[in-house]
């Protein structure tokens, strides 16, 4: 892949990435289509990444249909599917990692401590395997967009890092792999989190600033479901991931949420 990247850049051509884990969906081809679109020749990796997953997390049980999701590049279409196994990534285990700060201690890194971690050195390693000029990443999983973003600008990695709109399905429900972990009692609980949030921003629009309370409207929609687990809800500035008391400019309220043994998350843009 390295050899092969180096060359095109040789030959002139610019290169977009979209980094996946597989198990593709609507939300994984947007980014492809959006990469399409932004470079000559478009590179998708599907790596179940094993150093972003704690012992007792789903990383055996991870949803994989690799035929499946090679037909699906095919349509994009995608000049390159890229598939190491973990062999390839990590021959020799891993002693070098790249450790996000503050950005990667709130929200899902309080409940997934080593997540972050894992995400970034895996994403600086296809960094350096690819070498593009362009990746994209999804709005859908919000802080790890912004500790991507912060990691390329603080260890000078020459990648324009690309947000793409959250794709979600008829219903509202962020399209995820995990999503076929759902029963279909389960529906209208995971539902919860895209109404709340499709909530707030409406009582944002009208006017109410006081993050507290929207966060409290939100709890109750959600907790309304004796299914669901709230891990968090907050809103944040969208750059330094603080939580911020009133909403007098632009903010994103996230959340995560265990729906039965499915933890789900969402996020959405408020302005005020
Ligand atoms: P994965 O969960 O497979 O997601 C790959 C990319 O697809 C991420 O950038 C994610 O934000 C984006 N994505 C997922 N669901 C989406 C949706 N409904 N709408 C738009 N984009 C969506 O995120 C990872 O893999 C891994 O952490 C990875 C970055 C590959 C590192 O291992």
């Amino acid at each position: 892949m390295q050899r092969r990247s180096q060359m095109l850049r040789q030959d002139g051509r610019s290169i977009a990435f979209v980094p996946t884990m597989g198990f593709l969906h609507e939300g994984h081809l947007s980014l492809m289509r959006e990469g399409r679109q932004l470079a000559d020749i478009l590179v998708v990796s599907i790596f179940v990444n094993p150093t972003q997953f704690a012992p007792g997390e789903d990383f055996a049980t991870y949803p994989r249909d690799m035929e499946k999701d090679r037909l699906l590049t095919e349509k994009v279409p995608v000049d390159i599917l890229f598939t190491p196994d973990e062999q390839a990534i990590y021959a020799d285990g891993c002693q070098t990692f790249v450790t996000p700060q503050a950005l990667a201690k709130r929200m899902c890194g309080l409940s997934r401590p080593i997540f972050f971690q894992g995400v970034a050195t895996v994403v600086a390693k296809l960094f350096h395997i690819v070498n593009p000029h362009t990746a994209v990443f999804g709005e859908k999983d919000f802080q790890q967009l912004t500790i991507i973003r912060r990691m390329v600008k603080d260890l000078n990695f020459d990648v324009n890092i690309v947000g793409a709109a959250t794709v979600r399905e008829p219903d509202g429900l962020a399209m995820s792999s995990r999503n076929a972990y759902l029963k279909p009692e389960q529906r209208p609980a995971a539902l919860s989190l895209s109404q709340s949030l499709r909530e707030a921003q409406a009582q944002v629009a009208a006017g109410l600033i006081q993050a507290e309370q929207i966060v409290a409207g939100a709890r109750a929609r959600i907790g309304a479901h004796p299914e669901t687990a709230i891990d968090y809800i907050v809103i944040v500035d969208p750059e330094t991931l603080k939580e911020v008391a009133v909403i007098d400019r632009p903010a994103r309220m996230a959340m995560a949420v265990g729906v039965g043994t499915t933890r789900l998350i969402d996020n959405m843009p408020l302005v005020p």
